[in-house]
């Protein structure tokens, strides 16, 4: 297939000439756009008088129907939250009334706590059990996943890659072992969404949260969570007034509604149209939308392709090609290296990070020339030493 790939978009940033930037894994630099209609926001709190009625649920809007064009999915079944953690225990808190003593719920090992912590509280009230896939010794978390499947698992909790080194996770195949057991599915996608290529239609999750701060450029503070059409009666998180079908008329909210607005929007966070938070998160995903899900990960793959045959050549362990994922990847220090090369990098203004004995190296498009030569240079002569 061939390869869609987009120039640098460095302009598109805010970032100076002396960066190195490999590190979106972590934290993603934020576009000009988003920054420019950020600040619009700070502004907008001084002159609360200019605030409309509509202004509490457009942006919310708008979101919802982005990341139904970018992931697919019904815009309906969007959700707008402040993180990973509010989303997984979201979905926690739904599925809880259908566990009883001695389910499972399946995890893999060395998960992000996100997907972990809420999932033992509802352990813990229903006497269900944690089983955790270990780390497969041949790289394939796929088939370690399915391998473990059987009846007695009622939840599936994964992430759409292994958030430490990027390792894949086939999200279509786990999903459709899942809907054999009938075992709900619940996807952590922060690793990847924005990133690479992902329909909500294809991979049919039952919750699908991701965080908004990473691949998908959007401020911190930012999240999305998408539930199925099975669990949008599901009892939320909190009770915001703002979900409930009157509350656009802001002068009859005394006459509470025991009615929510439809779709997922009652599991939407309270105060959710932040003015500071969500007109950056609506230009991200402008952005994300007209570069293109699979160009961006074509670039990315293009640009971590060049990477990873350097680093091989230094001496790293790379996974198979068919284990990564393209926009990010870990590589493991050759054994006689004792530096702290993440250190050494950064004084050098390179930024990665490491995830135990893994370098993970995570570019976004504002990667340039200049950038990939610095770091591939600094690379070889950091490993002489
Ligand atoms: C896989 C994964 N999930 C979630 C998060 C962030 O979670 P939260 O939004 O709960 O802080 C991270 C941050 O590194 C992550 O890597």
């Amino acid at each position: 297939m061939k390869m869609k790939n987009l120039s640098s978009q460095r302009h598109l940033f805010d970032i100076p000439d002396n960066i190195a930037y490999f590190n979106c894994a972590y934290n993603s630099p934020q576009l000009i756009e988003s920054k420019s209609r950020l600040l619009s926001g700070v502004e907008a709190k001084c002159h609360p008088w200019e605030r409309t009625a509509s202004s509490f649920f457009e942006d919310a809007e708008t979101i919802r129907q982005l990341s139904a064009n970018i992931f697919s999915g019904n815009a309906d079944g969007y959700a707008i939250i402040p993180s990973v953690s509010y989303g997984i225990s979201t979905a926690a808190r739904a599925i809880e009334p259908n566990l009883k003593t001695g389910d499972q719920i399946l995890l893999i090992a060395e998960e992000f706590p996100s997907n972990v912590l809420p999932w033992r509280r509802v352990a813990k009230e229903t006497c269900a059990d944690i089983i955790t896939v270990q780390t497969p010794n041949d790289g394939n978390w796929t088939q370690a996943i399915i391998s473990k499947l059987d009846k007695g698992i009622k939840v599936v909790a994964v992430s759409s890659c292994h958030w430490t080194n990027g390792a894949n996770i086939d999200l279509i195949e786990i999903g459709k072992a899942c809907r054999d057991l009938n075992s709900v599915f619940v996807i952590d996608a922060t690793q990847t969404l924005g990133a690479m290529p992902l329909l909500i239609e294809e991979v049919k999750p039952d919750f699908l949260v991701a965080a908004g701060y990473k691949w998908l450029l959007c401020p911190y503070g930012f999240s999305l969570l998408y539930i199925s059409e099975q669990w949008r009666d599901s009892r939320p998180l909190e009770e915001t007034w703002l979900a409930r079908e009157n509350a656009e008329d802001f002068t009859a909210l005394v006459k509470y509604s025991d009615n929510y607005m439809n779709g997922s929007r009652r599991f939407d966070v309270g105060e959710k149209c932040t003015s500071t938070i969500l007109p950056g998160a609506v230009a991200a995903l402008e952005q994300i939308k007209s570069w293109g899900v699979s160009e961006i990960a074509d670039s990315l793959s293009i640009i971590n392709k060049r990477i990873g045959s350097h680093l091989e050549q230094l001496g790293f362990q790379l996974p198979k090609d068919s284990q990564r994922c393209p926009h990010m990847f870990g590589a493991l220090l050759p054994s006689h290296y004792k530096g702290n090369l993440v250190g050494e990098l950064k004084a050098k203004n390179i930024f990665i990070s490491q995830r135990g004995n893994s370098l993970r190296f995570a570019p976004h498009l504002h990667i340039n020339e200049t950038d990939l030569d610095r770091l591939l240079n600094t690379l070889t002569e950091l490993m002489k030493k």
